[in-house]
């Protein structure tokens, strides 16, 4: 095997779906050894690959005791962790300001809040010893909702905008040692889930895609949203050989959103 990531071991929050699953996926064609932690181990059973490099944690990414096991788990199973991928979150289906009570906004704000930002304070804090044995690097999910509104409501890209907050102050603490950098993903056709608090939890974002009209209005409106298209800069920030001078970085694989300008690309089909 000669892939980016030879030797190399891996803890994927969220790992058992969407794109937590897709890089769990790539990073063992790469021929690491991946951890994947997530709360429905259903879920943890469809990834794929060889099973001697996989090991399955079934926890809440709120639970730092779990996350504390998880890693020492790693550690014990293939010897070291060199990445960390804090991914694991909900959504918040752009329920807007005007849309929620107070009452909601107490409930839910509590719950996006801790999944999607304490989850991965709490991942990181459980995991840097380690890094730094390795000299290894954390890579975070974020979003297209890190850097611009309505990808989600207050509640999701208030989170999201915290995460990109969070790395790059997590890049300065723990450097020159740990490398801590972000994927700033578009949209995808996961199984990501909303809110127990906004009785969202079982509505999954595949459904929205499914009754999706036209284009999105993006650049790359043609690029995909296979979860998989999306995992090749995740590869790029967990290899030092390749990436060992980029930390407090997002990469952005949104489809050029931050270049769409007024209402849509200059460019165009006819080009
Ligand atoms: N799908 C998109 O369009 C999109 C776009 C940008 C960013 N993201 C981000 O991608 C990340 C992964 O989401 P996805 O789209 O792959 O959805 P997904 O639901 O397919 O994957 C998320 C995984 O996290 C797990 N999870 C959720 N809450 C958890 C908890 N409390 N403890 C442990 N595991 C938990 C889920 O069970 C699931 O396996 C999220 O951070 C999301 O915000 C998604």
């Amino acid at each position: 095997m000669s892939g980016w990531l030879d030797g190399h071991a891996a803890l994927i929050t969220g790992g058992g779906s969407g794109i937590g699953r897709a890089v769990a996926e790539r990073f063992l064609a790469e021929g690491a050894s991946v951890t994947v932690l997530g709360r429905d181990p259903a879920q943890l059973d469809q990834v794929a690959g060889d099973p001697s490099r996989v090991h399955k944690v079934t926890a809440d990414v709120r639970d730092s005791g779990a996350l504390h096991a998880a890693v020492a788990e790693t550690v014990e199973r293939f010897g070291k962790l060199d990445t960390l991928v804090a991914n694991a979150g909900v959504w918040d289906y752009q329920r807007q300001l005007t849309r929620l009570s107070g009452k909601e906004i107490d409930t839910a704000f509590d719950e996006v809040f801790s999944i999607n930002v304490k989850g991965y304070l709490l991942a990181a804090e459980a995991a840097w010893p380690e890094l730094v044995r390795t000299r290894g690097s954390i890579v975070m999910t974020l979003s297209n909702s890190s850097f611009y509104v309505n990808g989600g409501g207050p509640l999701y890209t208030a989170s999201k905008h915290a995460c990109l907050g969070l790395m790059r102050e997590l890049a300065y603490e723990l450097a020159p040692k740990v490398r801590v950098n972000g994927v700033a993903c578009g949209g995808m056709n996961t199984d990501l889930r909303g809110p127990e608090a906004l009785a969202l939890g079982d509505r999954s974002i595949a459904a929205s895609f499914a009754k999706r009209q036209g284009a999105p209005p993006i650049p790359l409106h043609d690029s995909g949203t296979d979860p998989r298209d999306f995992t090749a800069p995740y590869v790029l920030l967990a290899a030092r050989e390749q990436s060992g001078t980029i930390t407090g970085h997002a990469i952005s694989a949104d489809g050029g959103i931050g270049v769409r300008g007024f209402a849509r690309a200059a460019g165009g089909d006819h080009l």
